[in-house]
């Protein structure tokens, strides 16, 4: 068994008064990699950002690496070692790829780590090597998606949260952005990430959760899911 490193339990919580999740439940052990699908509006990107601090949930518990961070404020929550990258891929288009990478940096102030952060960060991604002089605008999304994801890694994070990376991808951008996510669970990294694409994720994952409505509805090991009937029939559109 792998050791629990994130634990949201029952999360009820959502916008202002209205409640999104009505008590969803995640884990992740250190080393795992752990797939999120659903419907759209099930609740995925509004449980990422209550586990991650943008949103306060009105109960339920978040414990990462052993400290209880429910409701701790993001920045709090990433020097801790869980990042997230959101949906949409978010970078700065006027600044540079390094500058970019520099500032998902900002709460690290050794020097030889941001260095240390930033070979591995291109040794990953090489292309955003080969760019690092570029405005970050000039990048194609699915090297946006990289950058956005490389900047993720500059903290040097027990965990990632990715949301939706392949979302509005052309196939071949798609393809690419799975197999670097294929790279990284070899390289050690742990993941948690939503996805669309629900075949390609559920493959890649060790363990994986549907939700719907704001609620738990499958749970088990990737390729459980990815054979079960049911499953096939709600999310894999067979
Ligand atoms: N900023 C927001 N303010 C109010 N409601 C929101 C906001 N963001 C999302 N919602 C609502 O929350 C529900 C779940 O959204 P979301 O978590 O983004 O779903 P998913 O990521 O699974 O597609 C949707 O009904 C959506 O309209
Ligand atoms: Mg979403």
């Amino acid at each position: 068994m792998s050791r629990e490193l994130l634990t949201a339990y029952e999360l009820v919580g959502g916008y202002g008064t209205i409640d999104i999740l009505h008590g969803v439940s995640l884990n992740v052990g250190a080393g795992e990699i752990v797939t999120v699908i659903g419907p759209n509006g099930a609740g995925k990107s509004t449980a990422f950002k209550t586990i991650v601090g943008f949103l306060r949930p009105k109960s339920g518990r978040v414990v990462f690496n052993g400290e209880e961070i429910t409701g701790m404020r993001p920045d709090l929550v990433l020097r801790r070692g869980l990042a997230y990258v959101p949906q949409g891929r978010l970078v700065f288009p006027q600044m540079t790829v390094l500058e970019n990478l520099e500032m998902g940096a900002y709460t690290v102030t050794e020097q030889a780590r941001i260095r240390t952060a930033l070979a591995r960060a291109y040794e990953l991604f090489p292309i955003l090597f080969e760019r690092r002089r570029q405005k970050a605008g000039t990048l194609s999304g699915g090297e946006q998606q990289m950058l956005a994801i490389g900047r993720a890694l500059m903290t040097a994070p027990r965990l990632i949260l990715l949301d939706e990376p392949s979302l509005g991808l052309s196939p071949k951008f798609v393809t690419l952005i799975f197999d670097k996510l294929a790279e990284m669970r070899r390289a050690g990294y742990t993941l948690m990430l939503v996805e669309q694409n629900a075949a390609r994720a559920l493959a890649l994952a060790d363990r994986a959760y549907a939700l719907e409505l704001g609620r738990n509805r499958f749970e088990g090991p990737g390729t459980a899911l990815l054979a079960d009937p049911e499953v096939k029939r709600l999310y894999l559109g067979a």
